[in-house]
């Protein structure tokens, strides 16, 4: 599934146009409800001047969070509206309801270039459940559709898959990128190709590692996940994440590593702490040895050497998932030097998935890679070959 025949934004007319143009604005949010990375709303902004420079009357929408089909104050998109208003130097009329008289009093009154943006709409039930009165609803609002919540497009509900039913439907600038990035990894890798995986879970990676052992030429495996592949070597792991139901999956996957001649590469030593918290007890050791009573939270100095190593001989990386707890402090380093490593090796380097790119962008290295996908479960979706309905549901060229 390449996607290289969807149509976009260009090969429809839109001047003059009412365009209803879904984004994925699901971006996280302070303690105070400001927004603290503003990464997805940035990468919209393209598609959002196009259709205005280009006369189009723009409506918004998106989700936020997972508010249940209820009204939810914290996952308002209000700011969202503040923000844009700010960034795009023109009022962003936020209609403070999805559906209903003011989001039509707006919506009518809008004038070619003006833009406006509905409240997050999975305060209505019928958003998820892709409910055919609401798409329908949705879609009366626009003459035509844009699809640009590449985060979204691995869920099939009203606003990404319902309302393709009754609007001519293309793909904006963000999903046009996402995939041709994704795509050129895939299909035309400069070897050698490397993926490094993380996190906490081998149970949200299971079918991506499987895949990628098809297709590359190195994985590495670091994060909590990595202590599931030492501990079914016969290695200690102390009270370090590792899931039991996991052990026999994580041996096939090293065996197939074997006969695929795929080099699996996992920890040599980490950062061990005695409990889980920022200001535990810490300390350094090789990997196979950690004590009960111990877990590791990052990837040790060895360890980031030979990662290191290795991405700086790549011709192409995927990285998803970071090495450690890296919004400690104490527990930074491995992530921080895999995302240095990247920024300073010449592969061709994609890094997907919400915690790996949020990593790479806090340590300042998110202009140094070859792309910053802006999508989570999407994104691996798309790696795996799985079929993204948001996209699916585009018309082809
Ligand atoms: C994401 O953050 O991955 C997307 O916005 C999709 O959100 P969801 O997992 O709540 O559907």
């Amino acid at each position: 599934m390449n996607y290289l025949t969807k149509k976009t934004v260009k090969d429809v007319d839109i001047s003059g146009k009412s365009v209803l143009l879904r984004c994925d604005f699901n971006v996280p949010k302070d303690k105070l409800g400001n927004i603290s990375d503003h990464k997805r709303i940035d990468e919209s902004l393209k598609t959002i001047s196009y259709l205005t420079n280009n006369g189009a009357k723009v409506i918004l929408c998106s989700h936020m969070g997972k508010p249940n089909g209820k009204y939810d104050k914290k996952l308002s998109l209000a700011p969202v509206a503040s923000y844009l208003s700010e960034v795009l130097k023109k009022d962003v009329k936020f209609t403070g309801e999805v559906l209903g008289e003011n989001t039509e009093r707006i919506v009518n009154s809008l004038q070619p270039g003006e833009v406006c943006l509905l409240e997050n709409l999975r305060f209505d039930s019928g958003e998820e459940e892709n409910s055919e009165e609401f798409s329908k609803k949705l879609a009366s609002l626009a003459q035509i559709y844009v699809d640009d919540a590449f985060g979204t497009c691995h869920r099939a509900h009203s606003s990404t898959v319902g309302v393709t039913k009754y609007l001519p439907s293309v793909c904006g600038f963000l999903i046009e990128k996402e995939i041709n990035a994704i795509n050129r990894i895939i299909n035309n890798p400069q070897r050698p190709l490397v993926a490094i995986l993380g996190g906490a879970k081998v149970s949200d990676k299971i079918n991506v590692i499987d895949f990628l052992l098809d297709i590359v030429d190195i994985i590495i495996v670091g994060g909590g996940m990595s202590y599931t592949f030492i501990n079914a070597l016969g290695y200690a792991v102390g009270e370090s994440i590792c899931e039991i139901d996991k052990l026999s999956f994580a041996k096939d996957m090293m065996a197939k590593a074997q006969e695929k001649d795929v080099k699996f590469l996992l920890p040599l030593d980490a950062e061990i702490a005695d409990k889980y918290s920022s200001s535990a007890n810490h300390k350094t050791i090789n990997a196979d040895s950690i004590p009960e009573g111990w877990m590791g939270l990052d990837i040790g100095p060895k360890t980031v050497r030979l990662f290191s190593e290795v991405i700086s001989d790549a011709g192409t990386v995927i990285w998803n998932g970071p090495m450690g707890v890296f919004e400690w402090k104490n527990y930074e380093f491995g992530t921080l030097s895999i995302a240095k490593a990247l920024s300073e090796s010449k592969a061709v380097s994609i890094v997907g998935g919400g915690d790996s790119a949020a990593a790479i962008n806090k340590f300042g290295f998110g202009d140094k890679v070859t792309h910053v996908s802006t999508g989570g479960g999407a994104f691996l979706e798309f790696l795996k070959g799985k079929e993204l309905p948001g996209i699916e549901a585009i018309e082809d060229k």
